[in-house]
């Protein structure tokens, strides 16, 4: 009976089956500090409660490095941490439109964006609409139009209204309605807000 045949007693493992067993050991021993590489490294990216992470955002065509706690949104970031207070606080949970940023020239609300999502893309907030210390076609338009009442929702009007006309250059009523319709005036400012809109259409092609 051909028993181990490198182990003429059959007694214990003969040489090449010790080598073969070594070569196991040695592999799972290896494999066990990979495991245990990675686990550590996945360690290293667990962020605890409070830590600070590095990002670096692009505000208003410039770029901004800071230190923000993952859970931050891009709303608390941009008025606490930069100053940017042109950008209003609302419902805080996306129904208003108070919070209207652009990201790339895009509307979005800033209170359900994160900071650190918005890492390598451009963020516009209303300070952005500025040429200088004049105010931009979109600002005009509203001022002309009187497209506000108490004016807590107007930045984030004139935000919705920048993003839709980078859309639309021309847009007709119907777009108007649209293109705004993310955006609540609790005090009913409608018609002057899209009067505002079809204004700055114009302002913006002269
Ligand atoms: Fe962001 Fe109301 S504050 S939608």
């Amino acid at each position: 009976m051909a028993k181990d045949r490198g182990d003429p007693n059959g007694k214990g493992l003969c040489r090449r089956d010790f080598m073969s067993t070594l070569g196991v050991g040695a592999v799972a021993v290896a494999m066990t500090a990979g495991a245990a590489n990675a686990a550590q490294q996945t360690n290293d990216q667990v962020v605890k409660a409070g830590q600070m992470v590095k990002v670096e955002l692009s505000v208003n065509e410039r770029k901004r490095v800071l230190l923000v706690e993952p859970r931050w949104s891009l709303l608390y970031v941009i008025r606490e941490v930069l100053g940017l207070t042109g950008t209003k606080v609302g419902c805080e949970r996306g129904e208003c439109g108070s919070c209207t940023v652009l990201i790339d020239a895009v509307p979005r609300y800033a209170c359900l964006t994160l900071a650190v999502e918005a890492e390598g893309h451009e963020i516009t907030t209303l300070e952005g609409l500025m040429h200088g210390e004049e105010l931009g076609p979109v600002q005009e338009a509203f001022l002309e139009k009187d497209g506000l009442q108490c004016g807590y929702c107007t930045p984030g009007q004139m935000m919705a209204a920048e993003g839709l006309l980078r859309k639309h250059p021309s847009p007709d009523l119907e777009t108007i309605r649209h293109g705004m319709s993310g955006n609540l005036c609790r005090c009913g400012a409608y018609p002057h807000i899209f009067k505002s809109v079809a204004l700055a259409a114009e302002k913006k092609k002269s």
